[in-house]
């Protein structure tokens, strides 16, 4: 049997990782500045992290929702504290598609309306409603195409107010900061124009977190600049520090009901074990303003560059939009500097790395990032 070939891939074999940094099968270390895309947010193999999971390994791996989970709890009770969300409530799930997934269903479940509004430019996962409210019409398969998806021009206020003229809105989907999309940032008075047209058309204002959230842009939740609550936010990348874990944070307002939603693998006990020790890590090395602190840096540093067509982000959620003639970039600073970042197109280097990285990480990069840029 052979996989089933989907993704291009570089040509390198990663067999171990610590900190930011990881190795190949010849020993060769590098610079993680790609966290396995946005994944890895207390660095590889954080000793916290692995004691917390070998010991819950030891006790229980998996039993089903049917029973008490306690650690289920904690995690709620922590992620409520940390993300200053107190009075919500957690939904656990096994990815950033299926929180999306979900959010979406219980939204339309809460106002009983069918019609979703989403964003040129954005990415929210592969799954039937999810990749619909997706802007890419490649991966959006005969199946999954529904009239009721509203894709609306990103920042548009004028278009985003008359298309909730007619009331039919169920939710609002929305990247804090588009990932997938070159990082763009969305403006603060646009997602207060969200919260206060959902508010007067109750309709659901979902914060798609499962990038820009869980601290990386020195806010636990991106959204959060803006001022304003979200009724939903989905997350699952840094949530688990590279186990799968996924959940959906849901305002007080919206009241469950028995077999409303359900998995079977979501909030399982390793799961939770993970969530929490990197709950725990954020909290007690200070993550969040790590995040903004060296995000900040690496920011204003690249803002220097001559060729640097535009920086964007907020803390450590940064793209960097390079002109055609460097298109070799990100190549280069895996091949020849032993540098992981990510991209976007058409010609943006996407930086996702884990939340403590430090100043001297940071100016590593940018030493390497002045040779190549050099050498085109
Ligand atoms: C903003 C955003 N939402 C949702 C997803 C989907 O997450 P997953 O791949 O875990 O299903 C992604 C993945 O890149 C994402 O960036």
């Amino acid at each position: 049997m052979k996989l089933f070939d989907v993704y291009p891939i570089n040509n390198i074999n990663i067999v171990k990782g610590q900190g930011s940094h990881v190795y190949d099968d010849k020993g060769q270390e590098y610079l993680d500045l790609y966290g396995g895309h946005a994944v890895i947010s207390i660095g590889h193999t954080h000793p916290h992290y692995v004691k917390r999971l070998e010991d819950q390994l030891h006790q229980l791996g998996f039993y089903s929702n049917s029973i008490e989970i306690p650690i289920q709890k904690q995690l709620a009770e922590k992620l409520g504290h940390v993300s200053g969300k107190e009075d919500y409530q957690l939904f656990l799930v096994n990815s950033g598609a299926e929180a999306n997934e979900n959010a979406l269903k219980l939204a339309s479940f809460y106002n009983g309306k069918k019609k979703i509004i989403a964003f040129t430019g954005a990415f929210h996962g592969r799954t039937s409603l999810a990749v619909a409210v997706t802007d890419n019409p490649k991966i959006i398969a005969p199946v999954n195409e529904t009239d009721d998806v509203i894709k609306l021009p990103w920042k548009d206020e004028a278009a985003l107010e008359q298309a909730f003229a007619d009331n039919e809105i169920s939710s609002v989907i929305i990247e804090g900061i588009q990932g997938v999309g070159g990082i763009q940032v969305a403006p603060e008075s646009f997602l207060q124009k969200i919260r206060s047209l959902c508010d007067t058309h109750n309709a659901v204002f979902i914060a798609d977190s499962v990038q820009c959230g869980y601290g990386r842009t020195g806010k636990f939740y991106s959204h959060d600049f803006a001022g304003v609550d979200a009724d939903i936010y989905t997350m699952a990348k840094g949530m688990g520090n590279g186990f799968p874990i996924g959940a959906i944070s849901i305002s007080p307002k919206i009241q469950p009901a028995y077999g409303m939603l359900g998995t079977t693998f979501g909030g399982n006990h390793l799961a939770c074990a993970a969530a929490l020790a990197v709950l725990e890590v954020i909290e007690q090395d200070n993550l969040l303003q790590n995040a903004a602190e060296v995000g900040g840096y690496l920011i204003d540093e690249l803002k220097k560059f001559k060729q640097v067509t535009e920086v964007r982000g907020r803390g450590l959620m940064i793209g960097i939009d390079l002109p055609a003639e460097y298109a070799n970039a990100k190549k280069d600073l895996l091949f020849k500097h032993h540098i992981f970042t990510g991209e976007a197109k058409p010609n943006v280097i996407r930086l996702l790395p884990a939340l403590n990285l430090t100043k001297a990480h940071a100016d590593q990069f940018l030493e390497a990032f002045t040779n190549v840029l050099n050498n085109q």
